[in-house]
């Protein structure tokens, strides 16, 4: 049977990697999904390619969050995706420091707009469209950064902190209101998706770079981004009904120890 027949699902950064593939699960499990991006053109092909509706979403835009309330204002389930580590490029020159002693304020700034702005506004949104049932599934996507200190991407770390903390506050909010609205972060960590292209390369040793990224990780591999999908499929669902407040990590078992240390 599948688990989510019936609901309205939307995915924020949903044109490619993690995000994609929880639009692409969502459908799988029969729910009408709306992929949301920032990337139209990607955004949009990969909608169709699924047979997803897609709308424009900037997610650290509150007009474009007021937009979206407009066009869809009831919801299920809202997945709140959309990140940035802040590295990413292309740079004119070398890129930006994040380290906590050289970082600057704008680009500290920039990262916390998207990602943790982004998630305020989007449970915002997804609070008010699903009070209507009185019920649904947010679920935010954070990190094992948000778990443990990341010295030279200390915004990112410091973003998805605070997006684990907020689900809490989420979570609370709407028991407290008598809503069966749940909220949960999911923290993934090594999983391959385009976000690792600038720190892989192609080239003669790329093998080599993965498998020296995953040398500290208990499982010796990067996850898929359908292995996240399949979490998000779980608390996007009524299998879930009881679980709020949670965070499930998706790392290959690298916080269950202490030995890792965050890369550069
Ligand atoms: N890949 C990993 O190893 C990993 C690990 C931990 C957490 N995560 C988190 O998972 C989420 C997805 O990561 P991914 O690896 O699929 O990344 P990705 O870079 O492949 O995809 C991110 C998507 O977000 C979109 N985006 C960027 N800024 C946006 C904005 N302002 N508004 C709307 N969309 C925007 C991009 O266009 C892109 O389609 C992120 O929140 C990331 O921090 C990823």
């Amino acid at each position: 049977m599948p688990k989510l027949t019936g609901k309205t699902a939307l995915v924020t950064g949903a044109a490619r990697g993690i995000g994609a593939a929880i639009a692409h699960a969502f459908l799988h499990e029969g729910a009408e999904v709306i992929v949301t991006d920032i990337n139209v053109e990607v955004g949009q092909a990969t909608a169709d390619s699924m047979g997803a509706t897609f709308a424009r979403l900037d997610v650290a835009s509150e007009a474009d969050w007021t937009a979206i309330t407009e066009h869809f204002p009831t919801l299920d389930v809202l997945v709140n995706n959309a990140g940035v580590t802040g590295l990413e490029g292309p740079f004119d020159g070398p890129p930006p420091a994040h380290d906590p002693e050289n970082a600057q304020l704008a680009d500290w700034h920039a990262v916390h707009a998207i990602n943790l702005d982004g998630t305020f506004l989007g449970c915002r949104y997804a609070i008010r469209a699903m009070r209507r049932k009185g019920a649904g599934s947010i679920i935010n996507i954070s990190s094992r950064s948000g778990l443990v200190g990341v010295p030279m991407a200390a915004a990112y770390a410091s973003s998805k902190s605070a997006i684990r903390n907020h689900t809490k506050s989420v979570a609370l909010y709407c028991a407290s209101q008598g809503l069966k609205i749940r909220c949960n972060s999911i923290h993934p960590a090594a999983i391959m998706t385009p976000m690792w292209e600038p720190m892989l390369c192609n080239g003669p040793d790329r093998e080599k770079r993965e498998a020296a990224m995953v040398a500290d990780t208990p499982m010796r591999r990067f996850g898929t981004p359908e292995e996240v999908a399949a979490i998000a499929v779980l608390l996007a669902s009524d299998d879930a009904a009881y679980m709020t407040g949670a965070e499930l990590t998706v790392d290959g078992g690298i916080l269950a120890g202490s030995a890792a240390t965050p890369g550069s």
